[in-house]
């Protein structure tokens, strides 16, 4: 490996994460981070500096980008931006992305921004972290050695709207399932504020049926066919399996069960024991021995100064454009009732598009 990369973070909150993993790479000096917000520029700055780096505050995107010229980009605003500041960085002559999920809000946006880092060779993941985490990584092996028989059914739940967590959760299954195809998608979900066109709520906030300045459902339920696999169900939102907890992905196989309580760093992967209760899984490694953005980068940075491409990450652009191509079908078949099969032609945001006048 040689040489290093100039790093940088565009939208300082869930962004700090990013920043924290660039400042502990031995390969990425960070040079810049930009933000709106003054407060939260200010604080990212101060964190840089603790950690031995001098970076540049921005408060104006293109700016940063044209002064900057970051070579490794973490996108860590509103989800609505996610495309537009993918495809300007491109432009700009990046080498690398780590973009926050959803990569886009539909599916023109998100073919869009995969084609203009394909065509430019520049690799482009999207942060569905939990993919190089300890918990997936070990139950994708339990599944792939036979150790539940047939995997039959992956039931995943959360809280949360599909964008912004259902993408969460179909990352998630189909990582588990081996990154296979998928077949068809039939959902139905609800909206029951519906707060017009003003574009309200931002981060966690979700006002009067927006958030993040998009329009987004409160629950949804969906049944899913991956190719040569299991079904997944996903339940969404206030249609959510009862009592569990955030990224709850439950296995079942003609063998057996396995579980994982959502995101808690205590006990919470389980397996169905003898007696049809579930049981803490015995031996398996300590829940993120290994912490998943800086395991993530550390992944990206080496394919960059490598020449790879993205599809040498698990997170990357290929892998995650399957499941939003997914989590649009889903959404599509609550639009129109139908069962939706890849390729998806829907390719506007179905929550944003006028119901049927009949
Ligand atoms: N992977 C995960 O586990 C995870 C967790 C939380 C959030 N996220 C994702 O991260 C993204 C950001 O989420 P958040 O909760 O930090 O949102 P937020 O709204 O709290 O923060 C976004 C930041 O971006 C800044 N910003 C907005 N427009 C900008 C622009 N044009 N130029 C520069 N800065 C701008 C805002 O000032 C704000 O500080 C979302 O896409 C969200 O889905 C991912």
């Amino acid at each position: 490996m040689g040489g290093r990369l100039r790093g940088a973070v565009v939208g300082l909150r869930m962004g700090r994460a990013h920043l924290r993993a660039m400042l502990g790479h031995p390969e990425v000096e960070v040079s810049a981070v930009c933000d709106l917000n003054p407060e939260a520029r200010d604080k990212a700055l101060e964190e840089a500096r603790a950690a031995g780096a001098e970076p540049r505050g921005f408060d104006d995107w293109p700016a940063m980008l044209a002064e900057a010229q970051p070579e490794l980009l973490a996108i860590a605003t509103p989800n609505r931006l996610h495309a537009a500041m993918t495809c300007q960085a491109v432009a700009a002559g990046v080498r690398a992305i780590c973009c926050e999920k959803p990569m886009a809000l539909d599916l023109a946006e998100a073919r869009a921004m995969v084609r203009a880092c394909r065509e430019a060779g520049v690799p482009l993941v999207i942060n569905h972290q939990r993919r190089v985490g300890t918990d997936l990584v070990w139950l994708r092996e339990q599944i792939a050695a036979g150790a539940l028989g047939e995997v039959s059914l992956i039931r995943a739940t959360c809280a949360g709207d599909m964008l912004s967590d259902g993408t969460h959760l179909i990352d998630s299954a189909l990582f588990l399932a081996g990154d296979p195809e998928w077949e068809w998608v039939f959902a139905g979900w609800h909206r029951d504020q519906d707060g017009g066109d003003e574009v309200v709520g931002g981060g966690f906030d979700k006002v009067g049926g927006w958030r993040f300045g998009h329009p987004v459902e409160d629950g949804l339920f969906a049944v899913c066919q991956l190719a040569g696999g299991p079904r997944v169900e996903l339940l969404t939102g206030d249609l959510r399996v009862p009592g569990r907890p955030y990224h709850d992905l439950e296995i079942m196989g003609s063998r057996g069960s396995l579980w994982r309580a959502g995101d808690s760093l205590g006990t919470n992967l389980f397996c169905r024991g003898a007696d049809g209760g579930w049981e803490p899984v015995p031996d398996r490694p300590g829940p993120d021995v290994r912490p998943a953005i800086p395991e993530s980068y550390r992944r990206l940075v080496e394919l960059t100064l490598a020449g790879g491409d993205d599809r040498e990450h698990p997170m990357g652009a290929a892998n995650a454009l399957r499941g939003f191509e997914l989590l649009i079908g889903a959404l599509e078949s609550g639009r129109t009732g139908a069962v939706v099969r890849p390729p998806v032609s829907q390719e506007c945001y179905p929550l944003a598009v006028a119901p049927d006048p009949t």
